[in-house]
C-alpha cells in the first residue's frame, strides 16, 4: 500500500519583505539566479524522488512562497519539463502570485505551461491597510493581475485575504470580503493576521482590532461568503463546490509529500519500515544553492507516540472531518488508548461522531487548540 503523493515547491524570494510574514522569505538580492535555482530543483527533486517516490505518480504540484511569481516562465518551463514524466495525466498545478510582480500577459505564459490553477496575495484592496501592511501593490494592481489572468484562461483561481489588519474596522473587513467575491474566485483563503515571533510587527506590534470586532468579522463573513456559495472545508479555506484545493487536501487528508527548495518540507510514510520521516531542506537560498551542500537540513522520523497529534492537527482542520478508516491508513499508531479521548473531546462538546466518522463541532473549530490538546501525547 502506498498513500498519495503531492509535490510542494518553494521559492524563497519576494521583492521585499512584508512585516507580518515569518514564511521563509528573503529580500531579492545577488543570490537570485533563477537558472541555477531550476537547476537545483531538479537535482533536489531526482534525489528525493529516488528515495520516496516509491514509483508514485504525483498527483497535485503547488508552487509556492515567497513569490513564485518573480520567475519567468522560459525557467519555469524547463522545471515543469524535467517534472512532467512524474506527474498524473491531469495534475492540478498551482503557483502563487503577488499582484506587485505581474506583467502584461505574465499569466497567458504560465497558463500555456500547463499550469491551471493561480492563487494570488491580495491581501486587502484598502490602499490604508495595503500599506500598513507593507504590500508592494495598489488595489488597482490586484484587479489588473486579476483580468491578466482571467483573459489568460485561468479559470480556477484563489485569492488570499487576511482580515483583523491593524486598526481595521469591521466594516472595512466585510467590503475587502464583497470586493474579493465580485472578482468571481472559485477559492477564497481567509486568515486571520496573526502576529508570528521573528517578524516586524512582533518586534512593533501594531494596534489590533478587538475580541469584539474579530467576532462580528467572522459571524457575517461567513454568512457572505455562504451567500455566495462558499464552503468552509477548511478552518481559513472556503470554495465553491468542488473547486476545493486538492494540494492542501491532502495535507489536511495526512498524505505524502515530497518538498523542494529552499525551506521546503516533505512529509514521507514507509510501509515497509512502518516509519514516517519529514524532510526539511537548507532554508537560506545561500546554502541550498551551494553545490558542495546536500539539500537535506534535516530527516526526523514521527515517533509512533506523536503520529495521532499530528494526524489531528491536520484532519481535524477540516469541517468535515474524516473517517476511522482513514486514520487507519496514515498512521502506524495503535488504537487502545484512543477510543477515551475521543469520549473526552465528545463530552466537552468539541468532536461529533457518527458511526465511522469523526467531526469537529462549530465549538471544537474555534477552539481548535484545546481539541488537539486532547490528543497530546
Ligand atoms: C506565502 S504567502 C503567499 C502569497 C505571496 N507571497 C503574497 O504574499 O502575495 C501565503 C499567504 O499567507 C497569508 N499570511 C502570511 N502571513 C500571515 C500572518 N502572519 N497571518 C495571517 N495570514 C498570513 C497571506 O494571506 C499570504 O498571502
Ligand atoms: S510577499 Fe508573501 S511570502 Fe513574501 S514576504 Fe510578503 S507575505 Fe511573505
Amino acid at each position: 500500500m502506498n498513500l498519495p503523493l503531492a509535490l510542494y515547491i518553494h521559492f524563497p524570494w519576494c521583492v521585499k519583505k512584508c512585516p507580518y510574514c515569518d514564511f521563509n522569505s528573503h529580500q531579492k538580492d545577488q543570490n537570485f539566479d533563477e537558472t541555477c535555482y531550476i537547476k537545483r530543483l531538479i537535482a533536489d527533486f531526482i534525489h528525493d524522488y529516488e528515495n520516496y517516490g516509491f514509483g508514485r505518480k504525483i498527483q497535485t504540484l503547488f508552487m509556492g512562497g515567497g513569490t513564485p511569481s518573480l520567475f519567468s516562465a522560459q525557467a519555469l518551463e524547463s522545471l515543469l519539463h524535467a517534472l512532467s514524466p512524474y506527474l498524473v495525466t491531469t495534475p492540478e498545478i498551482t503557483l502563487e502570485a503577488n499582484p506587485g510582480t505581474i506583467e502584461h500577459d505574465q499569466f497567458k505564459d504560465y497558463f500555456a505551461l500547463g499550469i491551471n490553477r493561480v492563487s494570488l496575495g491580495v491581501q486587502t484592496f484598502n490602499e490604508r491597510h495595503l500599506k500598513n501592511l507593507g504590500r508592494i501593490h495598489s488595489r488597482d494592481d490586484a484587479h489588473r493581475a486579476v483580468d491578466e489572468l482571467q483573459n489568460a484562461g485561468f479559470s480556477n483561481f484563489n485569492l488570499d485575504l487576511m482580515h483583523g489588519l491593524p486598526m481595521q474596522t469591521a466594516e472595512e473587513a466585510l467590503v475587502d470580503l464583497t470586493q474579493a467575491l465580485a472578482l468571481c474566485p472559485t477559492h477564497l483563503s481567509w486568515y486571520q493576521l496573526t502576529i508570528e515571533p521573528n517578524t516586524y510587527f512582533a518586534k512593533f506590534p501594531p494596534r489590533l482590532p478587538d475580541d469584539a470586532i474579530l467576532a462580528e468579522i467572522e459571524t457575517q463573513g461567513f454568512n457572505i461568503l455562504a451567500q455566495h456559495g462558499f464552503e468552509r472545508y477548511e478552518i481559513s479555506a472556503f470554495a465553491r463546490v468542488q473547486k476545493y484545493c486538492q494540494h492542501n487536501l491532502n495535507y489536511w487528508n495526512f498524505g505524502d509529500y515530497i518538498g523542494i527548495g529552499a525551506g521546503a518540507h516533505g512529509k514521507i510514510t514507509d510501509f515497509i519500515t512502518q516509519k514516517i520521516i519529514r524532510t526539511s531542506k537548507h532554508k537560506l537560498p545561500k546554502t541550498y544553492l551551494d553545490p558542495d551542500k546536500n539539500f537535506l537540513s534535516e530527516l526526523k522520523e514521527i515517533p509512533s507516540s506523536e503520529q495521532m497529534l499530528e494526524f489531528m492537527m491536520n484532519a481535524l482542520r477540516l469541517t468535515h472531518g474524516f473517517s476511522m478508516d482513514l486514520l487507519h491508513k496514515r498512521i502506524f499508531t495503535k488504537m487502545q488508548n484512543f477510543m477515551p479521548l475521543i469520549a473526552r473531546a465528545q463530552q466537552l462538546n468539541l468532536l461529533h461522531q457518527e458511526a465511522d466518522h469523526l467531526q469537529p463541532t462549530a465549538h471544537g473549530l474555534r477552539f481548535l487548540n484545546d481539541l488537539l490538546m486532547i490528543f497530546n501525547p
